[in-house]
């Protein structure tokens, strides 16, 4: 019989690369959509909509992980055998605006789902993934496995961290199956548009199509691990498939600054950048028209940053055999190359049949 799973967070990136993958396996998905996401103009509903076209075994569902009463409701009415819990404020940035709903959607609507599965019984019948996140390791030196002290840097890394204790609370107490993915930044052109690589790839493509206000960026010496969604969302399944509950991280092994994102992405479409100037007054030159290309925005960095993320994902590679497919350069690649689709046709083919 075909296995029936619960993706909180389906209207995301991960949601729908997630949903495309399990479908793929045969199985029934059910998606919790928050309601501003299932409406215009919001891009979530671009990826759903392109769900929707897939398959007959996806059901969505409006609703909120705020929502306690409903959500439980909700659980015992699918009876999942897998819940992925990936519903989140996921903007770092915002998060500092917008800190006790940070805390409210990414570790009391966590608490949900676990309360939710503890209280209808299902303790023995239902696997849980929780999506936890590399920004709870913060200022801790690089690289950062499963060992390495979470010292987080945001109110987002603060309620990811407190949404994975209490995973791994209910794991002991109660005897869940639920296991945290320790996932370091996962890109895509499924990727939200204020997210720095999508920002740029899209960038990217306006300047080849003829745009001539410079992009604004932050903190460019920021260095992170970037791999490709669609690989990372094979490890979350992975992990629920599984003898034991774990924690895993899941990254790409490489770490670039921001700037050297920029600068293999403009290099992509045969633009070599000549950076000038400091700090604020910094700017990104196309090297051979002297075009001025990028411009330092202060309002971008943020009160507190993560300095350096660098993910050893060899316990998910020796336990799991999960390893990433997609490195770097391509990961840039197919991100211009989608971002040229989009532009052309107005969405991209993101989603293959499934
Ligand atoms: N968003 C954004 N916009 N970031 C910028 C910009 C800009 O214009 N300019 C520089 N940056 C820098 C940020 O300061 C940060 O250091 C880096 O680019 C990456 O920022 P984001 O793409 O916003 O991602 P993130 O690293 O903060 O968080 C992502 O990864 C986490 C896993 O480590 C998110 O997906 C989180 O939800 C996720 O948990």
């Amino acid at each position: 019989m075909s296995k029936t799973a619960f993706i909180t967070g389906i209207a995301g990136q991960d949601g729908a690369y997630l949903a495309q993958f399990l479908l793929g396996k045969g199985y029934k998905v059910h998606g919790l959509v928050r309601w501003d996401s299932a409406s215009e103009p919001y891009e979530g509903r671009s990826r759903i909509n392109a769900l929707r076209l897939n398959s007959q075994n996806l059901t969505l569902h409006m609703g909120d992980i705020t929502d306690a009463n409903a959500l439980t409701a909700l659980i015992k009415k699918i009876k999942p055998n897998e819940i992925y819990n990936l519903a989140a404020l996921s903007q770092v940035h915002v998060s500092f605006q917008t800190p006790a709903s940070t805390l409210d959607i990414n570790t009391n609507g966590t608490l949900n789902i676990l309360e939710a599965v503890r209280i209808l019984g299902l303790e023995k019948s239902v696997r849980i993934y929780q999506a936890s996140s590399s920004e709870m390791f913060g200022s801790t030196p690089p690289p950062q496995n499963e060992h390495s002290s979470m010292m987080p840097c945001s109110p987002y890394g603060v309620a990811k961290l407190a949404a994975y204790h209490l995973a791994r609370t209910y794991r002991e107490a109660y005897g869940l199956f639920v296991s945290n993915g320790i996932l370091f930044n996962h890109e895509s052109p499924l990727r939200g548009e204020d997210f720095v690589t999508r920002k740029i790839a899209r960038a990217v493509v306006e300047f080849e199509q003829g745009r001539t206000e410079p992009l604004k960026l932050g903190n460019l010496d920021a260095m992170r691990d970037w791999g490709f969604a669609e690989d990372f969302v094979k490890g979350m399944w992975l992990m629920l498939q599984q003898k034991m509950a774990d924690d895993f991280v899941l990254s790409s092994g490489e770490a670039h600054s921001v700037r050297t994102f920029v600068e293999r992405a403009f290099s992509y479409i045969g633009v070599e950048i000549d950076w000038q100037g400091e700090g604020e007054s910094e700017q990104g030159i196309d090297a051979q028209s002297g075009r001025v290309l990028i411009t330092i925005d202060a309002q971008l960095f943020r009160p507190l940053e993560v300095n350096y993320l660098l993910g050893d994902a060899s316990k998910a590679a020796k336990t799991l055999g999960w390893a990433p497919e997609t490195d770097f350069e391509t990961l840039i690649g197919l991100m211009i190359n989608e971002e040229r689709n989009i532009s052309q046709n107005g969405s991209g083919p993101w989603l293959k049949a499934g």
